[in-house]
């Protein structure tokens, strides 16, 4: 049976080809944004929802060669997509793989960065955030990308994340332990 959570094919081309339209560029410079989210050299970035790859090819640059972006999408043709995109760039430091954001896969603290870009909205945060917050390292950071900061301000409740700045439509949050005394 197919799954009740995804598009259907055309209706992923559709938002593809608004999400990963080159005129998005104009407003939405990927690096400007990805800057502004606080990736640097070296992070392990765990990017939710990466759809058609706007933001991974940007963000697998920017991480450079010593960094790693996991890029995850329940659907089929974003992984298909972002992987065409990675083998004409020949990126190596990137895994697009088909998960959902409530069970990654991935370690325990493994985490330097995440990225909700343009998917909030969709994302059952309750049972979400406990996982973002297993798989980010204590200091670690979510970064939320959406028009409303009160949609983005969903991450704070529960406790798990506190709100530590905004930046244009970046919102960012930090994973808070008893323990964690860093910047
Ligand atoms: C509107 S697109 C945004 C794509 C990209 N982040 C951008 O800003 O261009 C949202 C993507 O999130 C994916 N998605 C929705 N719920 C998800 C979940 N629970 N886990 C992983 N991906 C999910 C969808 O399949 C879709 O590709």
């Amino acid at each position: 049976m197919a799954d009740r959570r995804l598009m259907s094919d055309s209706g992923f081309r559709c938002m593809a080809l608004i999400h990963d339209n080159p005129l998005r560029r104009i407003f939405d410079n990927p690096i400007k944004t990805l800057k502004a989210a606080g990736i640097q050299t070296g992070q392990q970035v765990l990017e939710v929802g990466c759809g058609p790859g706007f933001f991974t090819i940007a963000a697998a640059k920017l991480v450079g060669d010593n960094g790693f972006i996991h890029a995850i999408d329940l659907h089929p043709l974003a992984i298909k997509m972002v992987e065409e995109k990675l083998r004409k760039a020949s990126l190596t430091n990137v895994k697009a793989r088909i998960a959902n954001a409530a069970n990654t896969g991935l370690p325990a603290e493994s985490i330097d960065l995440v990225l909700l870009f343009g998917v909030i909205h969709a994302l059952p945060l309750e049972e979400v955030l406990p996982e973002l917050y297993r798989v980010l390292r204590p200091g670690g950071a979510v970064v939320v990308q959406t028009f409303s900061g009160r949609s983005a301000g969903r991450t704070a409740k529960g406790g798990l994340f506190t709100f530590i700045g905004k930046e244009g439509r970046v919102f960012k949050f930090r994973k808070e332990t008893s323990d964690y005394s860093g910047p």
